[in-house]
């Protein structure tokens, strides 16, 4: 039994029909309140595409920022109503409705003719939205005929316009988008080609515990790096300096080291400096010898290199989290390696796989992210996945068995 996507919708189930699509367009925007990244958008194309030519009438809703359940223009959608136009082409204009519910709304659902799209206003400007209201989930469903969660990146939300809407409006299906991250992501959960690694990164251990729980009995081992590491020095007993520690986790470390034991791997050496904006100080030290004034900001060289080497010989790898401040250099080099190995063995035939967030900035800063074979939309989402928690607004959607009956 599997989630019912947009494919398998008989062609009268979509043409003429008006399909409510969430999408997530929660993009950042630049200063002058254009799209800063459009990956998000560009994710969306082939769902929206293919509903267009199915000749459905294809209305989009999505949230963006956290505008705190009222109207906040800072938080308009309305820019990215004009870049998923020109993202589209062929004369396809994206009309802006300024509006999430009401009768505005629902007037301008009406009014698109077969193959035509519209973006409604941020379903975060309703009160309800967040709190799952049953009010407005009803109102959301009175815009479409069928409904459609394309928004992986924010399947992991309990919310209105991804879960409540998608148990009043049937069919309710996924897009390609989301099938395409729970195939990668769940695939390599349910049956990975081995050698299958992890890559963990981040700055807190707190935030990150139970993907590495989860993924314990399932990898073949789990590679640590970022500032999350030193919580692990700490563990061993080794001066962390200045270092980003989480006291009340040591010992979770510990415990977390003596289960795990070769499965879990802590960075061997460290690129350290008095600080971020230091970087002319950085240098390289041995895990046990950082200096008292100074905090480690990389995994050093010789960790990269032997990560690297791990990654040229898995057949499945996921990687969450940088190894370093990868913003500022010299430390991003770690994540670099990781990125530039990840990119070698997606060439090689190995399945790999960024788990969204800092991960998949990274990547799209080196410009490797079209050398990996995912890159997850989902920051948030993706965690919550490997974590093997149920995604809610996944488990709204039909499955293939209730084909929408219900
Ligand atoms: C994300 O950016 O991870 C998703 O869009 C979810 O956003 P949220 O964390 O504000 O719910």
């Amino acid at each position: 039994m599997s989630i019912r996507t947009i494919k398998d919708l008989a062609p009268a189930e979509v043409r003429g029909k008006r399909a409510l699509v969430r999408v997530d367009f929660n993009v950042p925007l630049d200063e002058r309140g254009g799209v800063a990244d459009d990956t998000r958008i560009r994710a969306a194309l082939p769902t929206i595409r293919a509903l267009q030519k199915a000749g459905a009438r294809v209305v989009l809703c999505s949230h963006l920022g956290r505008p705190k359940g009222k109207p906040d223009p800072k938080y308009t959608l309305a820019p990215v109503a004009a870049a998923l136009g020109a993202l589209l082409g062929g004369g396809s204009a994206v009309r802006f409705v300024p509006h999430v519910t009401g009768a505005e709304a629902e007037a301008a659902t009406r009014a698109l003719k077969d193959g035509e799209v519209c973006l409604l206003e941020n379903t975060r400007f309703e009160a309800g939205e967040e709190k799952n209201d049953e009010a407005l989930a009803k109102a959301f469903a009175r815009l479409g005929d069928l409904y459609v969660n394309d928004a992986f990146g924010a399947a992991h939300r309990a919310h209105a316009s991804t879960e409540g809407v998608a148990r009043r409006l049937r069919p309710a299906v996924a897009g390609l988008l989301m099938q395409r991250e729970l195939e990668y992501l769940g695939g390599a959960l349910e049956k990975p080609q081995r050698p299958f690694i992890a890559i963990l990164g981040g700055s807190k251990i707190s935030g990150k515990i139970d993907v590495i729980e989860a993924l314990l009995p399932k990898v073949d081992g789990i590679l640590i790096g970022g500032a999350m590491a030193c919580t692990f020095y700490k563990a061993m007993g080794f001066e962390t300096g200045t270092s980003l520690v989480e006291p009340d986790r040591v010992e979770m470390a510990k415990e977390l080291m003596d289960r795990a034991a070769f499965r879990l791997t802590i960075p061997h050496d460290a690129t350290v400096a008095p600080g971020i904006a230091e970087g002319k100080k950085a240098h390289t030290v041995k895990r046990d010898a950082i200096p008292a004034g100074e905090a480690m900001l990389d995994i050093g060289p010789d960790s990269a290199l032997s990560y690297a080497r791990a990654i040229a010989s898995a057949k499945t790898i996921i990687w969450n989290g940088p190894m370093g401040v990868f913003e500022t250099p010299p430390f991003d080099e770690g994540t670099l390696a990781v990125a530039k190995a990840m990119a070698a063995a997606t060439k090689r035939g190995a399945t790999t796989i960024i788990g969204g967030g800092d991960s998949a900035a990274a990547v799209e800063a080196a410009g490797l992210a079209d050398e990996m074979s995912h890159v997850s939309t989902g920051g948030g989402a993706s965690l919550e996945f490997l974590e093997g928690k149920p995604l809610p607004g996944v488990t709204a959607l039909d499955t293939t068995s209730t084909k929408g009956d219900a």
